[in-house]
């Protein structure tokens, strides 16, 4: 009995993975080739502008004929960046190409499938599909709702305390869960934070991780610092703007003496429209982002806008640390969702993933908007 199309397809997702903190804005992609049940060759998306995982598996080896591609994602059909890949793969004259997921984007769905079915060449769909989405989650929500990803991270005491009624709020966490959150940082498109989390703490939000640690050969990516400041209270001076990758600020502020000083220390100053209350219309950013191809957002701010992110649906994601100690119930709490008057109101979540980081826990959630 020949190796399962599982075994080969849960290969070309582990060459995937090794686009994780490279691929942006382009989806982690991987591919193996096979030919009589043996491996010939591997290849993965490496970076956006260089060539797709098909390519560099073709690169890679001499490729017999009526060999088996595995894809976890659709071959392209269209001219994107770089020559489809469709025509690649049929060059080397395969028997059968079989892929995880179809492009999302709905322009070119199932269009690169037919292109090969109709060169004759027998093609299976869906093998680990849940598996490839999953590691593209926001490449799949950008294509189909013009929405990013968007991930709330969280650092709390064990009664959900995120900063002291003060403010306070170094460190809640150990050591090895912020080192985690670096590789959270890492694989992100954009890092978002508000005016009030930044004049607070003054976080840099860079990836303090370097190529090594990341497994990158071209050096570590740093992701754009989104920063909501509806009123422009930031000044260029805090941390952020001296660190780090481009910092974005969203606002809705007409003050343009407050918008070219952040300008000149190299902020990039997004106005948007205002939402009922006058200030940022969340939404609006989002979508602006995904405008911007950002197709996944890590998010660190305190209880007023992760409770606004979630309340509003535009939240996917919570990857909460709990951290062993008690601050009380006069500490401030991770969501602020106003008063909820019925259990109905409550914000449901399903557990997805469990571990111990250090003396910490840390908890991956998914939302059901
Ligand atoms: N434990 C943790 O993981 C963690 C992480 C980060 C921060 N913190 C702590 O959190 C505290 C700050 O919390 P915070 O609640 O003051 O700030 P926050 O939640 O970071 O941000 C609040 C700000 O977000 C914007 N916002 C909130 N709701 C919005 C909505 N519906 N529409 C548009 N914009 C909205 C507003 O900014 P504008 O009006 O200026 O636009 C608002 O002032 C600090 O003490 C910090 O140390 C803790």
């Amino acid at each position: 009995m020949g190796t399962p199309p599982e075994a080969w397809m849960a290969e070309a997702l582990r060459a995937a993975r090794r686009g994780l903190y490279s691929t942006q804005p382009n989806p982690r992609v991987g591919c193996v080739i096979v030919k009589d049940d043996r491996r010939v060759a591997t290849g993965w998306h490496e970076y956006t502008g260089g060539p797709h995982a098909e390519v560099n598996a073709i690169a890679a080896a001499e490729i017999p004929r009526g060999a088996d591609f595995y894809v976890t994602m659709e071959p392209c059909s269209h001219h994107g960046r770089t020559p489809p890949c469709v025509d690649a793969v049929l060059a080397c004259r395969p028997a059968r190409v079989v892929v995880a997921m179809t492009d999302p984007n709905p322009l070119v769905a199932g269009r690169g499938l037919d292109q090969l079915r109709a060169a004759g060449v027998v093609v299976d769909s869906g093998i680990l599909e849940a598996e490839a989405r999953a590691l593209n989650p926001g490449f799949v929500k950008r294509m189909l709702h013009g929405l990013p990803h968007l991930s709330v991270k969280m650092a709390s005491s064990l009664d959900g305390k995120t900063a002291l009624r003060n403010g306070a709020s170094r460190w809640i966490t150990g050591a090895p869960a912020r080192r985690d959150v670096q590789f959270l940082r890492a694989r992100a498109s954009a890092i978002l934070s508000s005016a009030s989390t930044v004049l607070a703490d003054d976080p840099s939000l860079d990836v303090r991780l370097d190529a090594q640690q990341l497994g990158q050969e071209r050096g570590v990516r740093q992701p754009p610092r989104v920063i909501v400041d509806s009123r422009l209270r930031l000044d260029g001076t805090q941390k952020l703007f001296a660190t780090g990758g481009e910092v974005w600020v969203y606002t809705t502020s007409t003050d343009s003496a407050a918008r070219s000083r952040l300008e000149q220390r190299g902020a990039r100053v997004i106005a948007v429209e205002a939402g009922e209350d006058g200030r940022v219309c969340l939404p609006a950013m989002l979508r602006d982002l995904a405008g911007r191809e950002i197709s996944e957002v890590h998010c660190e701010c305190g209880a007023g806008l992760a409770g606004a992110l979630v309340a509003a649906g535009l939240a996917d994601e919570l990857i909460l640390y709990l951290a062993p100690h008690l601050l009380g119930d006069a500490a401030r709490g991770s969501f602020d969702l106003g008063e909820l008057t019925a259990m109905e109101q409550r914000i449901d979540t399903r557990l997805r993933e469990q571990r111990q980081v250090g003396d910490d826990l840390r908890l991956t959630l998914a939302l059901e908007n």
